[in-house]
């Protein structure tokens, strides 16, 4: 199956669509809405935006199931950080809507999500730098303590040296192993999805692929995961699906490996793979 693409540009390529008549894009939002019936989570033709009068997201559509993990690609500044952000309460939703297991959350706030299952990791300070690794996790469950000892045992499943170091504090991490800590912060309230918004930013290569492999151990451990990632190609190659975004709208969606290998979106958005 060839990606589709969603938005109205005038790709006329033979491997990828483009919804050139109305009827087109009727159909993708058919799609849509035949995938994400059940969903556990789902977005609807989201627009939001900071600046009166500016919207950033132009009309997102987004689903993940259970046990899915979902990856969001695209160019700087397509609004992949405000789409996570506005799902997880921190930008207004000026229209469209955002569902949890069949109930609205559009525009709750995050401490709200947070007790329906839903965690974030956020792109930038995603840990307390001055608190312990374990003060850190302890943040994460601040509103069910009672279960931190539990909680605590699974994080350190997942990332057994952050149990060795639990009194080390965060910000004398190496920046994979703080991302460790911010992962775990967020996995502290059992939640059934996270957004992780570029996890491997800024990690040498041998660290991206470490959180690439956790990243995956999580989802195996049944938490949905929804991530957007700058190192493309390898976000494809996890996911179970992917989407496309630019300039705040869906530009293609497929499962991560027909997108991976969609000349169209190698050309437009994993560079240098189209020479690989
Ligand atoms: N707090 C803010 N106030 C005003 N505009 C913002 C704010 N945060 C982001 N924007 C704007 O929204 C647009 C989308 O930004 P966003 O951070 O969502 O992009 P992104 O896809 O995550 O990019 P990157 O790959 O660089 O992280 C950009 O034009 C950005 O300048
Ligand atoms: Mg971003």
């Amino acid at each position: 199956m060839s990606s589709r693409r969603l938005s109205e540009d005038d790709s006329t390529d033979e491997v990828v669509s483009a919804p050139a008549t109305r009827g087109q894009e009727v159909a993708d939002r058919s799609a849509h809405l035949a995938g994400a019936e059940g969903a556990l989570l789902r977005c609807d033709e989201v627009v939001a935006g900071y600046v009166p009068g500016v919207n950033i997201l132009n009309g997102c559509d987004l689903y993940v199931g259970d046990g899915e993990l979902v990856g969001i690609i695209g160019p700087n500044g397509a609004g992949k950080s405000t789409l996570l952000k506005a799902m997880f309460g921190l930008v207004t939703i000026r229209s469209g809507t955002v569902v949890l297991r069949g109930e609205e959350i559009t525009g709750l706030k995050a401490h709200a999500l947070v007790r329906k299952g839903v965690g974030f990791v956020p792109q930038t300070e995603n840990v307390f730098p001055s608190l312990t690794i374990e003060e850190n996790l302890e943040m994460g469950s601040f509103q069910a303590p009672k279960r931190f000892a539990e909680r605590f045992e699974f994080v350190a499943g997942l990332f057994p040296a952050l149990a060795d170091r639990r009194k080390q504090r965060a910000g004398s991490l190496s920046g994979g192993e703080r991302q460790m800590v911010a992962m775990g912060r967020a996995l502290m309230m059992e939640p059934s999805v996270i957004f992780l918004d570029e996890p491997s930013a800024g990690l040498s290569p041998a660290l991206q692929d470490e959180v690439f492999i956790r990243v995956r151990q999580i989802n195996r451990a049944g938490v949905s995961v929804v991530m957007v990632e700058q190192n493309a190609r390898r976000c494809l190659q996890i996911c179970d699906r992917g989407y496309v975004l630019d300039q705040g709208r869906n530009a293609y969606t497929a499962s991560g490996r027909d997108l991976a290998n969609d000349p169209k979106v190698i050309e437009l958005y994993l560079g240098t793979l189209a020479k690989a």
